[in-house]
């Protein structure tokens, strides 16, 4: 589904990411693990094609065999990526509701999306009244995280990445964000979790784990390597 092929970047001459290969298939979980600052986030910019990163000639972007290096993100979101935002941006006078109308208006009709809206709120707990606020104004952390969650679920991307959906939600609040995920995104949809979390582990069964250091795609490997980091840490990679 999405091949990634010797990927380099760099922002402002700084090398962040040093050739990574990587193939991700449809219907199956994967992890990315590593310590901080090593470029998890950096990856899921640049495979939503973040302008700021400078990709070296020999990168490759594959979905589904076409190189999709030189496409916007807007066009990106259309061929099925997205993700979510470690720290989502607040977006002052747009509420949500607004948001996913001008998303999905050719998908629902507003009555059809109304409903759906209110029906993911109820079962992720989100108070009615943060639908209609401006997005991520003043919300907590754990708020901000439950909307991301919400917004995904109703755009049902084929390949999301979920850069750190756990962080600032409590313990309660990531069962229900899990569970939630897992039901409501389409069985065929690729799931990237980008976490620090061995809870969201545990909830998520990832078929697939990948570690990033300094960088660089360290190892791979099944669910066994999150539990051996989980024990002895990134020192051993
Ligand atoms: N626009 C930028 N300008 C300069 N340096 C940047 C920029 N974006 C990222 N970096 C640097 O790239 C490195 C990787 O950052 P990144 O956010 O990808 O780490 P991460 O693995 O997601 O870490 P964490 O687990 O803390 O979220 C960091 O050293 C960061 O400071
Ligand atoms: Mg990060």
């Amino acid at each position: 589904m999405l091949s990634i092929e010797h990927l380099t970047a760099s922002v402002a001459k700084k090398r962040i990411l040093d050739d990574i290969s990587y193939s991700f298939d449809s219907g199956k979980t994967y992890a990315i693990l590593g310590p901080n600052g090593s470029g998890k986030s950096t990856l899921a910019s640049i495979i939503m094609g973040h302008p700021d990163f400078t990709l070296a000639r020999t990168s490759k972007l594959l979905w589904n065999g076409k190189n999709i290096k030189s496409l916007s993100p807007d066009k990106r979101a259309l061929l099925g990526l997205s993700m979510t935002f470690q720290n989502p941006l607040t977006l002052s006078g747009v509420s949500v509701r607004d948001l996913l109308r001008s998303a999905l208006e050719k998908k629902y009709d507003v009555f059809a999306l109304y409903q759906k809206i209110q029906a993911a709120a109820k079962s992720l707990h989100i108070k009615d009244e943060l639908l209609s606020r401006s997005l991520n104004d003043g919300f907590s952390g754990g708020e901000k995280k439950k909307l991301e969650a919400l917004q995904i679920a109703l755009i049902e991307p084929k390949f999301v990445l979920f850069d750190e959906i756990d962080t600032g939600v409590d313990v309660d609040a990531l069962k229900t964000i899990t569970l939630f995920l897992k039901r409501s995104l389409p069985k065929e949809s690729a799931l990237v979790f980008i976490t620090h979390s061995a809870k969201l582990l545990k909830y998520m069964r990832p078929d697939e784990v990948l570690v990033i250091k300094n960088g660089r795609l360290v190892a791979s490997g099944g669910p066994a390597l999150a539990a051996a980091i989980e024990k002895n840490g990134f020192s051993d990679l």
